[in-house]
């Protein structure tokens, strides 16, 4: 890694305003995320020309504001870091474009950050020890991924969602019980109140690592179907059959890669890994067999700390980018 490199992270991939200031050894010396999600809440969801605008009116704010710990000195920053993709296109435009206009106008370097590398990465801000190779569940709302991330440029994809990824699930099974957008700090907090054992779900675990959640977000709905008017029991109920159930799917697919690969290091990522019950239960079932790093949840939901982590890495592995950042909306390789 090289010495003394500062970035300031920037990350609107979604419907977060971020930036940040990291620093060699994953330091965070600022970390600043403006959350669209009261806007989107009215939607049900995210409304891609709402965020993209809504990222316009808050990136110069919210990254002077991560300026602060330099007092606004730019000659105290190496290069910038900058979100590239997956995500929604018009957002990723109005972060690269922020990006290159800052670089450009006082003469630094960026580098292109793939997000769900970002979400990877936050653990080197819990672990700056962290080395690959280890085992990743990077659970979000778009993405359900079990990875082998052998090396920083070596990411092999085990397994992957065939339908809705986990966070997507929470968030419409939220959304079945009147919770509002985002759903799955929702469910979370209901479920703590309810007992998880009173409605069986099924654990669908499939061959190859992959996963199906769709087939568990419809036994939910038959159950509030069935059930007709919900009292508040019964929704906390439901709320913690879900979680249970969701949770374990992850946790069985989660065990059999750690076997597969004879990995001893896992991480937990993504705004999912925020859920209490799955750093928990990732942790008591994985105890003997492999050590885990979870972020904390500030830096499992998107920010930009994260994606100053991954832009530290990815500047260590291959400089920063030789020609203007390439946005793109479906990026799927890790490494
Ligand atoms: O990583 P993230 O912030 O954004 C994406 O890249 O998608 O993940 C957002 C997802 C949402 O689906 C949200 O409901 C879910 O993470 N989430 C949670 C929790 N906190 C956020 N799901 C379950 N339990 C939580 N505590
Ligand atoms: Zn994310």
């Amino acid at each position: 890694m090289a010495q003394r490199l500062r970035l300031l992270a920037i990350e609107t991939s979604c419907d977060e305003t971020a930036a940040a200031l990291v620093t060699q050894s994953f330091k965070v010396e600022s970390s600043i995320v403006a959350s669209q999600a009261r806007a989107h809440s009215a939607f049900g969801g995210v409304v891609p020309e709402l965020a993209a605008r809504m990222h316009l009116e808050r990136i110069a704010q919210v990254c002077a504001m991560a300026m602060e710990p330099v007092a606004g000195d730019w000659t105290a920053l190496d290069g910038v870091a900058v979100t590239r993709g997956p995500g929604l296109i018009g957002c990723l435009a109005v972060g690269a474009s922020y990006a290159q206009l800052l670089a450009a106008g006082w003469g630094l370097p960026v580098v292109g950050v793939n997000h769900m590398t970002g979400h990877v990465l936050a653990a080197s801000i819990e672990d700056p020890e962290l080395e690959p190779p280890f085992v990743s569940l990077v659970v979000s709302g778009g993405h359900t991924d079990l990875i082998h991330y052998r090396t920083h440029t070596t990411v092999e994809l085990l397994g992957a969602t065939r339908d809705d990824a986990v966070g997507e699930a929470f968030d419409k099974v939220a959304r079945m019980l009147g919770l509002p957008y985002p759903g799955g700090p929702e469910i979370d907090r209901l479920a703590e109140l309810g007992d998880p054992n009173r409605f069986k779900l099924p654990r669908p675990v499939l061959p190859d690592f992959a996963f199906s959640f769709s087939g568990l977000k419809t036994a939910v709905l038959y159950l509030i179907r069935d059930l007709g008017e919900l009292d508040q029991e019964t929704r906390a109920d439901l709320a913690a059959a879900f979680r249970l159930a969701a949770v374990e799917t992850l946790c069985i697919q989660l065990e059999a890669a750690v076997e597969h690969t004879g990995c001893r290091r896992v991480v937990i990522a993504g705004g999912v890994a925020s859920n209490r019950l799955l750093r928990e239960t990732a942790r008591r079932r994985l105890q003997g067999l492999a050590e885990v790093t979870i972020p904390e949840p500030r830096y499992c939901t998107d920010n930009a700390a994260m994606i100053g982590a991954a832009g530290l890495v990815r500047v260590s592995t291959h400089g920063f980018d030789a020609a203007p950042v390439d946005i793109d909306p479906g990026l799927r390789q890790y490494a």
